[in-house]
């Protein structure tokens, strides 16, 4: 069977999507596609699925590369030039975050209306600001996701300094694959699955964060697979 995928929707730590593809067509690691090196980090599979979602053509990116792992932009975004070089035109980007609103509890998912990058500049041309093209519908909060360098999880200070200028949910992950994204003239949206709460004092490992993302899999995926046929 040829597809000719329009989406792709790519996975944060722990997240599993596969249930969004009723017929798998075929799963290569990201190897297999040019540039692309081996997703290192827990909870990042590293491949690339085919298949249908509910009569939709489908790339699924299971994990991803993060700047913290010590590669840089190109390297890490060379998978969202293999999904334009499938056809992709338009890609949900997942992940794992940290909740900087009262509101927002572990396994909460939140429709990102705007992405900040800080502190400071990691890669060329780094954007301040980066605007997803459509806003998922359905999710439980929108909010504003802020890309912090990692690996480590945020001090408290940093949380105060997240949280006054605006941010909703704080993660590693994201931000240089949009900028990549809409380089390349992408349309691009984000949900970030809330794995922990800032608000509280919390003591963080990544084991901790893959359990909440497995357990909020489910719920994501019914709701991705309503809302992609309205993604153009
Ligand atoms: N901070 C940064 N990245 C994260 C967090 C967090 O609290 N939770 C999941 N990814």
């Amino acid at each position: 069977m040829t597809l000719r995928p329009r989406i792709a929707i790519v996975t944060g730590s722990g997240l599993e999507l596969g249930g969004l593809l009723d017929r798998p067509v075929w799963e290569k690691p990201f190897s297999a596609f040019e540039h692309c090196s081996p997703a290192q980090v827990a909870g990042h599979p590293g491949t690339f699925a085919a298949g249908e979602c509910a009569g939709v053509p489908l790339i699924l990116q299971r994990g991803r590369r993060h700047i913290y792992e010590g590669i840089g932009f190109d390297e890490l975004t060379a998978p969202v030039r293999a999904l334009a070089a499938m056809g992709v035109e338009c890609v949900v980007f997942t992940n794992a975050a940290g909740g900087l609103l009262p509101e927002l509890e572990p396994g909460h998912l939140l429709a990102v209306e705007r992405v900040i990058t800080w502190p400071c500049r990691r890669w060329p041309e780094q954007p301040g600001e980066l605007l997803p093209d459509w806003l998922v519908p359905a999710c439980d909060a929108t909010g504003v996701y802020a890309w912090v360098h990692g690996p480590s999880y945020e001090t408290r200070a940093e949380i105060g300094a997240l949280r006054s200028m605006g941010a909703g949910a704080v993660g590693m992950s994201t931000a240089p694959e949009m900028a990549a994204a809409h380089r390349l003239g992408l349309r691009t949206a984000v949900v970030s699955c809330i794995t922990n709460t800032c608000c509280r004092v919390q003591r963080l490992t990544h084991d901790h964060v893959l359990a909440t993302a497995r357990d909020a899999s489910a719920r994501l995926c019914a709701l991705l697979r309503n809302a992609l046929p309205d993604f153009r």
